[in-house]
């Protein structure tokens, strides 16, 4: 990370934190609902099967600028899939960070050949080992084992999301995240439990167990990309939410949060590590600003 980007981040922190503000600083662009699989645990893919078109993307991007959000993700449905006439994501990543946004990252299914040095971090669904993973995602393991040895940059970061069926393949993913090539580290969250995916939520033991096991990893060396200091608020869903500073743009629609924020009952229910980690930051908790300022400066 740049110092003037740290400089910028710290500055942002110290004010929200002493004036109580309420103002973004992470914004997630949706591209599009549209993707090439139809995992499991989500709720959110072919909805509509859209792709926006580019001006209205570059447009968002403008009113997320000017509101103060200065890390961005772009997001889906399938990212990789997104494009306009000769526009790729390529291009828009790259114009996101000529229009001044500090981070830019992108989330993928990681089923299409990676190269996209542009971005900070290439957040890459990785939900297990082969069996568990093809169970949630179908047979796509390989593919996207391949597709990461072959990628142009080191900029991969897994994220799992951890749920009934993966639960017990955390370890495994700590451990391929720390010996593959073009593995940064790996990102953990809960399963989120939308209605139509209720049966997939974690108890409160079974999130227990897996934060043990992240923990050990941890201690063990393995690149983990989240905060110890939040997993018994994650664990007991005691954290504050939503979280103010981050917003959601999808379609022109812009959501405080998540996209989620519009199913009753479940911010209590909520898994994302994110919003535990960015709440507890913003209301001032020492011990996450404290480990937030060593794994943001190791990984980003
Ligand atoms: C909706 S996907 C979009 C990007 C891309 N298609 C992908 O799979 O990475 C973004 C992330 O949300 C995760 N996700 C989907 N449904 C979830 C849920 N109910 N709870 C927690 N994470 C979820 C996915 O596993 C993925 O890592
Ligand atoms: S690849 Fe991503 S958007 Fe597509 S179904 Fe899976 S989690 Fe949902
Ligand atoms: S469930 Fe609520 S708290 Fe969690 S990401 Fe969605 S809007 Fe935010």
């Amino acid at each position: 990370m740049k110092i003037s980007a740290f400089l910028h981040f710290a500055g942002f922190g110290i004010k929200t934190i002493l004036l109580r503000k309420k103002e973004p600083i992470l914004g997630t662009i949706i591209l599009t609902d549209k993707c090439n699989l139809k995992c499991k645990h989500c709720s959110v893919n072919n909805i509509t099967a859209v792709v926006h078109p580019y001006e209205q993307i570059r447009s968002e991007m403008q009113q997320l600028l000017a509101m103060g959000v200065r890390i961005l993700f772009f997001c889906g449905g399938e990212t990789f899939l997104w494009k306009d006439g000769e526009k790729t994501l390529k291009d828009l990543v790259a114009e996101a960070k000529q229009m001044g946004f500090l981070i830019v990252n992108v989330v993928t299914n990681g089923t299409f050949p990676i190269d996209l040095p542009q971005a900070d971090l290439l957040l890459l669904s990785l939900d297990g080992d082969k069996e568990r993973h093809n169970a949630v995602r179908g047979d796509t393991y390989d593919t996207i084992m391949e597709n990461i040895a072959h990628a142009t940059s080191d900029n991969i970061c897994f994220y799992m999301a951890i749920n009934q069926i993966n639960k017990d393949a955390v370890r495994s993913v700590c451990e391929l995240a720390r010996d593959t090539k073009n593995v940064r580290a790996v990102s953990f969250n809960f399963h989120t439990p939308y209605p139509d995916t209720r049966e997939l939520a974690l108890s409160k033991e079974e999130k227990s167990e897996c934060c043990q096991v992240i923990t050990q990893m941890m201690k063990e060396g393995a690149p983990v990309f989240n905060l110890k200091s939040a997993f018994p608020y994650l664990i007991n869903n005691n954290f504050p939410t939503p979280c103010h500073q981050c917003v959601v743009m999808e379609n022109g629609k812009l959501s405080v949060c998540g996209r989620c924020i519009e199913v009753p009952g479940l911010c209590e229910e909520c898994g994302y590590f994110f919003v535990a980690e960015y709440t507890l930051l913003f209301r001032g908790n020492v011990k996450i600003i404290w480990e937030m300022l060593r794994t943001y400066l190791k990984y980003i």
